[in-house]
Formats: structure tokens, sequence, C-alpha cells
């Protein structure tokens, strides 16, 4: 198979401390487990560690927090170009473009050095949920809101949505939803990132980039694909004729929110969604979203992970990531707009990791090969002979 069609899989392009994905159901950020992490730290904490590589000390966390907020806000220009956005504008394509033109405000624009790109990192991630809040209103046909620098990342965002406070249950349950989505290794969008700031272009270009490659279903795409698959099946007892088909036709057809490139054993980010997704559910009285959701979990692992499947050497299926935190995001009244969205608000904290990372002094432009199998030599006819 050629690596095209083999998607390079198990091909190690480089070596990193950020981030340990291991097959068996581990994951660790800087060498802390993910379910610690999401048991007890925030996401700002997680951001923290994921560029200076450690934990910070109290006063160095009160800062690094002090100095996100103060960013919150974005240039009125941008906002002028955020509300030149035709109306059905799809909210990535708003996102990406936006970002794009934040770059052209950052006072660092023009800066690659490592200090510069800190400064710039802690502005694109305190600025997206604010861009993705504006996209979300404008299509609402509201004013977007300005954000408040007395709320964390998650709770200001959930402000910004709506202008009133979240819940605190909810704005925990996104705090922790993006700190298990913030960061895995050499994933599609930040490969993607990597591979633009390789050539010397800046952190922006690599933002979108990654934003551009996350938007896809097989990658951040997934949980908005698993909620339409949800709301589409609608009850549990129409999960059976609804997935059973697609896992045992002639070819399968991938389950939305199911499998994954590198686990072989459950994601272990999707068992802290799943008890939220739970969670979520009996705090609103009704539980059906989730239900609906471990009841396509049975049937595809049924389906799936049976002996005579295992010993033909085909891997194991389960839930990842996005299967449980669709519903979370759901219940929680945000809409499919935005699961996407949420996803790169997140996972920006990773490829702001990775792109420093790949910009260090003396490291290579990124330039694999392709084998070629097409012709050689053709003889060039002239149009009009052709
Ligand atoms: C994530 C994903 C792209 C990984 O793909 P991959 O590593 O290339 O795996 P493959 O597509 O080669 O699949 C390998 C086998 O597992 C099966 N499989 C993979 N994902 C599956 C899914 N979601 N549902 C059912 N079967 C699945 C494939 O059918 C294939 O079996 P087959 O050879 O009998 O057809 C894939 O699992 C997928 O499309 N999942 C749904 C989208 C999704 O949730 N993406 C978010 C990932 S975090």
């Amino acid at each position: 198979m050629s690596t095209q069609a083999g998607g390079l899989r198990g091909v190690v392009i480089g070596e990193s401390d950020i981030c340990d994905v291991q097959a068996e159901g581990n994951l660790y950020y800087r060498g802390y487990n993910i379910n610690d992490l999401a048991d007890h730290s925030t996401f700002e904490e997680v951001v923290y560690l994921l560029w200076m590589g450690r934990l910070p000390r109290k006063a160095e966390l009160e800062t690094f927090v002090h100095q996100l907020r103060q960013e919150y806000a974005i240039p009125e220009g941008l906002l002028a170009i955020l509300k030149g956005f035709p109306g059905h504008a799809d909210s990535m394509d708003a996102l990406r473009t936006g970002v794009s033109a934040l770059g052209m405000y950052d006072p660092d624009a023009g800066d690659n050095s490592a200090e510069a790109n800190l400064r710039k990192a802690l502005r694109i991630q305190a600025k997206i949920p604010t861009i993705v809040a504006a996209i979300e209103r404008l299509h609402r046909g509201q004013e977007p809101v300005p954000p408040r620098t007395d709320l964390g990342l998650a709770a200001n965002f959930l402000y910004m949505l709506n202008g009133r406070e979240a819940d605190p249950l909810y704005s925990k349950t996104l705090d922790i939803d993006f700190i298990l989505h913030a960061e895995h290794e050499s994933n599609a969008s930040t490969f993607a990132a990597r591979v633009t700031v390789s050539s010397g272009a800046d952190l922006y270009s690599g933002i979108v980039s990654g934003i551009g490659t996350l938007s896809g279903p097989k990658h951040g795409g997934a949980a908005l694909e698993t909620m339409q698959m949800l709301l589409e099946i609608g009850s549990v007892d129409r999960v059976d004729d609804w997935v059973r088909p697609k896992l045992t036709g002639e070819k399968r057809i991938p389950i939305p929110g199911f499998g994954h490139a590198v686990y072989r054993q459950p994601d272990p980010r999707s068992r802290r969604l799943r008890e939220m997704s739970r969670k979520l559910g009996e705090l609103n009285g009704d539980t059906r979203w989730y239900e609906i959701t471990a009841a396509i979990e049975k049937v595809v692992d049924e389906l799936s992970n049976t002996p005579e499947r295992l010993a033909a050497g085909k891997q194991a299926i389960y839930p990842n990531v996005d299967c449980f935190s669709a519903s979370c995001y759901y219940m929680m009244g945000l809409d499919l707009r935005l699961f996407t969205p949420l996803f790169a608000i997140a996972r920006t904290s990773g490829w702001c990791a990775h792109m420093m990372e790949q910009m260090k002094p003396g490291a290579r432009i990124i330039r694999p090969r392709l084998e070629y199998i097409g012709p050689h030599d053709l003889p060039y006819i002239p149009i009009e002979q052709r």
C-alpha cells in the first residue's frame, strides 16, 4: 500500500515532549495523565503547561490568566470584517478567515522570535473564543457581546454567546471539555500547522492551516456529524435499525464518533465525556441523547469487536472524543454550528505548543516525498492535433 493510501499511519516525523498518545488508551500532556488534568486542573493551567512545559506556580498562573483576559477583546476592524460575511457562511469558514485577518492586527506581525510567538499565541488563544462567539451572534442576527475580563475562558465564552452568565456547571463542563480537546500529538490539524510554520511562515498561518484541516468530518467535524446522527435516530428503539445495516453491508460505513487512527483501546477522553453526558442528561431531566449514544456504542461493539474480526487483524472500534461531547454540547444548548469551532478553541493551545516547538532554531522544513507512478517522456502534441 502506498503511504498516501496508508495515511502515513505509524510514520514518526520527529521528536516531541508535548504529548504522548498511547494505543492502549492512555493520554499524557507533558507527562501528566489526562484524567488527573481533567479532575484537578483548568483549561488556562493546561495551556500554560502545554506552552511552558511545566505546571505554573500560583503567581505565575495568576499572571498568565490576567494576561489572557486582557487580550479577550478583538479589534473593531476585525468585527467589521466579521459583520461583512454572508449570513449563511459556515462557522469554520468564518473562523478561518477571521483568524487570518486577525494576524494583520497583531503588533508582533512579522516577528517570528520565540518571545513574539509566545505573545502571539496568547493573543490568538484569548481572542479565538471572542471571534467564535461574535460569528455565532451575527449568524443569529444579534450584536456581538463584548467579553468580560472577570470570567475564565470557558465561562466568558458562554457569557459572550448569550449576554448572560452561564450556569457554573455548564462553564465547568466546557472547561473540562476544553482540557480534553486541547492537545493530541501529531493529529492531522496539528501536523498541518507544523508543516506550515516549518517553512518559516508565521503562527497565524499555521492556525489557519489547523482550522482548515480540523473542519473535515474525519477530524474535528465528527462531533457535528455525531449529533446529526443522534437527531436523525431520535430514540433508542431506532438505533439498531439505523446502525446495523451500515456495519453489515458490503462496505462498512463509518459511524461518526467511533474509531481512531491511534487508539486500539477505548479513547481515554471519551470515558470522561460519557460521564459528563449522563450527568447533564440527569440534570436536564432528559437522558435521551446519552442513552441513544450508549445504545449505538453497544451495536458498534457487537458488530466490530468480534473475535473473528479481531483475529483477522481488524482494529477494535470504540467511542472517540467526539462521541459523547456531541450530546454534552447539545444539552448545554449550544447550536450545532458551534460544535467544530469549540474544538478549534481548545485545540489552538495544542497547535501553538507544537508550532513553537517546530519553530525552534535548526528545525528543517517538513518536506516528505511522493512516489511518482505516472508516465514519462510523453510526446507533446500541438493543440490543433489533439
Ligand atoms: C477516525 C477515523 C478517520 C480513523 O480512520 P482510519 O485509522 O483510517 O481507520 P480505517 O478507516 O482504515 O478503518 C479501519 C477499520 O475500522 C473500521 N472503522 C473505522 N472507523 C469506524 C467507525 N467509525 N465505525 C465503524 N467502523 C469503523 C473500518 O470500517 C475498517 O474496517 P474494514 O477494513 O473492515 O472496513 C475513522 O475511524 C472514522 O472515520 N471515524 C468516524 C469519524 C470520527 O469520529 N472522527 C473523529 C476521530 S477523533
